[in-house]
């Protein structure tokens, strides 16, 4: 199977987990897209009744073609489940997100949710987060002197940029600053840093955030708890 494939079948995986009038925040990227369609597809044919908060434009205009009912998270007091994609994930299920650019309101979404599960292909499972770079959502007011505090603390960092070289705005208008820096020693104290950064809005150190894992490998999903 390949990576595709795999991210399908945790996709599908994952729906089975959601119950009927539940309330379901559902997170973004390519493997959620493939949730999002199999939710579709239940909701459809079997009738399903639920409410689904979304992390992004992109994944609104997707459920809500789908005939998905999609509220405003500050229409719901709270949510039930939140599945949602990651880049990386540690041995004690630290993670980064942000890959797809919508760290800040999966933050918020995780935040507000009961239960949270990641889906992820085994590519994802790695000993110590850091490799794939922190992605950081700044405020463009002043974005520039907190990227130059960042080179100064060793970052590494680096502008997100869009296909045609403008710098990347994220769903709240604002920048993403991707922090190359490699294998992370200690991810709390540089969560610690990042959130007191004045001008940072939120980081993608998504830590103590998920309750289970689904991994897609090749003799099928396998759930983590
Ligand atoms: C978006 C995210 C995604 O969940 C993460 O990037 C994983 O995406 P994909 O399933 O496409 O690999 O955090 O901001």
């Amino acid at each position: 199977m390949d990576q595709n494939e795999l991210k399908a079948l945790v996709g599908q995986a994952a729906v089975k987990f959601i119950e009927d009038g539940m309330i379901v925040g559902l997170g973004t990227g390519s493997t959620v897209r493939y949730m999002v369609d199999a939710l579709g597809k239940r909701v459809q044919e079997e009738g399903l009744n639920v409410i689904g908060v979304t992390t992004s434009n992109r994944t609104t205009a997707q459920a809500q073609s789908l005939g998905i009912t999609i509220k405003d998270i500050d229409e719901v007091d709270h949510i039930d489940l939140c599945i949602d994609g990651a880049d990386e994930i540690d041995t004690d299920f630290n993670g980064i997100k942000g890959g797809g650019g919508a760290l800040l309101w999966e933050k918020i979404v995780n935040n507000a949710s009961t239960k949270r599960i990641w889906i992820v292909d085994e590519s994802k499972l790695v000993k110590r987060i850091g490799n794939f770079g922190v992605p950081v959502e700044v405020i463009p007011f002043g974005a520039q002197h907190v990227f130059n505090y960042f080179v100064k603390q060793g970052y590494h960092p680096v502008w997100r940029l869009t296909d045609d070289g403008a710098k990347y705005r994220t769903d709240e208008k604002n920048f993403i600053i991707d922090l190359k820096v490699g294998e992370i020693a200690d991810p709390k104290v540089m969560a610690e840093d990042l959130i007191h950064t004045v001008g940072v809005v939120e980081h993608g150190l998504f830590l103590n955030r998920v309750d289970q894992v689904i991994v897609g490998r090749q003799d099928g999903p396998e759930v983590l708890d």
